[in-house]
């Protein structure tokens, strides 16, 4: 039996990712721009109902629900080259079609009065398919769309499918440089506080370490978009290569999420991915071994992380899933796990099992000579983990939002909307709630956690428990 994810892709950000992210699948899969499938397309083995069902003319659908409140990426995806594969009942764009403005409460305000339409959508998906798993929501928290209506949409499922797991990909701005949208701090605060309290898990990506990689790896001075959410794209299919080709765990989102969220609050994971190999040649050739350790210890440099965030002395893993995928042999995993844990290349929790959990997974044959001229890595790996120093990019963001507040900078385009008709008081319960996630990462990294602060042996601490496990296809 399947279990179903239904995507919904809003804003700008949102969107543009997702398209990307259905293109890769339909490569993966076999399926061709207008969603049959291809006549070498034919080993199986894939789940290709996790993410598609088929219509009447058993043409692969995506269960994606696409919603913006200004056309232009919508229409872009409309026009484009895979134009014919969504249900075109599942495209939401606002009549007025002005966008947010870069304004969450712009967003939020305009979600009660879609919500209507966009609810009958979500239930329509949602009564299409045997076993819902859950929803993945893909946006930015940066602008007013993806971020306000995105917050909206992360209440509404709650209330409306508790028992279903709520996923996001948020992508959040550059907190480092110069910010591209003036009111980011206060829009990405907003949000924190909806997936923080509205969401399962959260896989944090931060644009100013895509901008960094998609620099390193393809070597240009000011990647685009495009570029960056490619980078993105591949992120998504390898963290749902086990649900789309499952072997014996990690292949459905609960299992996932079980294996690395241990407390609920603090369910927002970092990513690594390597080697990034793209369309570049050049870019192929400076990654030139990729043993199983090699990619490993790759996967644990700062320098591949897609969070750019400042660990203090404490800052220590809560978990780590390493997700391998091609040509590796479960005894160099081993081997590699012994070399990693001898080098102490990763420090752990006191609290709880010290383990970089392994999943070795199938792929896409088409991906592959000879359905392509392109030879992939003999290995690649994703690591998806759960980090205590992921706070300091929420400290940055609370730093940067209070700077703004203290001037009461912008607030007029705020006041006009929802929730903030009769004050600020929005604000504060936000700021309130991000920094209690703050506070709960800095508890993590006491020995005394679970106990809520009270003295107590560590239950299972030290590096002589650690218990890595491996999972094979
Ligand atoms: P409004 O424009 O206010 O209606 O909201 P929106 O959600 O459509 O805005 P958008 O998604 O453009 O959010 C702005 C933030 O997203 C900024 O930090 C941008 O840098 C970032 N962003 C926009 N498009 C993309 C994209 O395609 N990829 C990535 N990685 N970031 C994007």
């Amino acid at each position: 039996m399947p279990r179903e994810i239904i995507t919904l892709q809003a804003g700008q950000c949102g969107n543009s990712v997702g398209s990307q992210f259905w293109r890769q699948l339909c490569l993966e899969h076999g399926i061709n721009q207008d969603g049959n499938l291809e006549d070498f397309a034919t080993e199986g083995g894939d789940r290709k109902d996790v993410f598609f069902y088929q219509s009447d003319d058993t043409r692969y659908i995506p269960r994606a629900i696409l919603l913006d409140l200004e056309p232009r990426v919508i229409n872009g995806i409309q026009t484009g080259p895979y134009k014919n594969i969504y249900n075109p009942e599942n495209f939401y764009v606002h009549k007025e079609g002005t966008g947010a403005g870069n304004n969450w409460a712009a967003g939020y305000d305009m979600g009660s009065q879609v919500q209507d339409e966009v609810l009958d959508m979500i239930d329509r998906e949602a009564d299409g398919s045997d076993s819902l798993e859950g929803f993945m929501l893909l946006h930015s928290i940066a602008g007013g769309t993806g971020s306000g209506l995105g917050s909206f949409l992360l209440e509404r499922l709650n209330d409306h499918f508790p028992k279903k797991i709520i996923q996001t990909y948020s992508v959040t701005p550059d907190t480092i440089n110069a910010p591209d949208v003036i009111v980011q701090p206060y829009n990405a605060l907003l949000a924190l506080r909806r997936l923080t309290q509205n969401a399962d898990a959260v896989t944090v990506l931060d644009n100013g370490a895509l901008s960094r990689i998609a620099a390193d790896t393809l070597h240009v001075q000011e990647p685009s978009f495009e570029q960056t959410n490619r980078l993105v794209s591949t992120v998504m299919s390898a963290a749902t290569t086990t649900l789309r080709y499952p072997g014996y765990m990690h292949n459905d989102l609960v299992g996932i999420i079980a294996s690395l969220i241990p407390t609920p609050r603090c369910h927002f994971l970092q990513t690594s991915y390597t080697p990034f190999t793209g369309d570049n040649v050049e870019a192929s050739k400076t990654v030139r071994k990729t043993t199983v350790l090699d990619v490993m210890r790759r996967l644990l440099q700062p320098k591949n992380q897609m969070v750019s965030t400042k660990p203090t002395k404490n800052s220590c893993y809560i978990s780590i899933l390493n997700i391998i995928m091609g040509e590796a042999d479960p005894t160099d995993v081993h081997k590699s796990l012994l070399r990693i844990r001898e080098r102490n290349l990763a420090n752990f929790i006191p609290w709880g099992p010290a383990s970089i959990q392994v999943a070795l997974t199938r792929t896409s044959p088409y991906t592959q000579p000879p359905y392509t001229t392109r030879s992939p890595p003999r290995v690649s790996g994703l690591m998806l983990a759960n980090h205590t120093g992921i706070a300091s990019l929420f400290k940055r963001i609370v730093f940067q939002f209070d700077k703004l507040r203290k001037r009461n900078a912008f607030l007029e385009q705020y006041k006009k909307h929802e929730p903030f008709r009769d004050g600020f008081g929005e604000f504060d319960e936000s700021r309130e709630v991000v920094m209690d996630l703050i506070n709960e990462y800095e508890e993590a990294e006491k020995a005394n956690y679970l106990s809520g602060g009270k003295e107590e042996e560590p239950a299972n601490g030290g590096a002589d428990s650690r218990t890595d496990a491996v999972t094979g296809r």
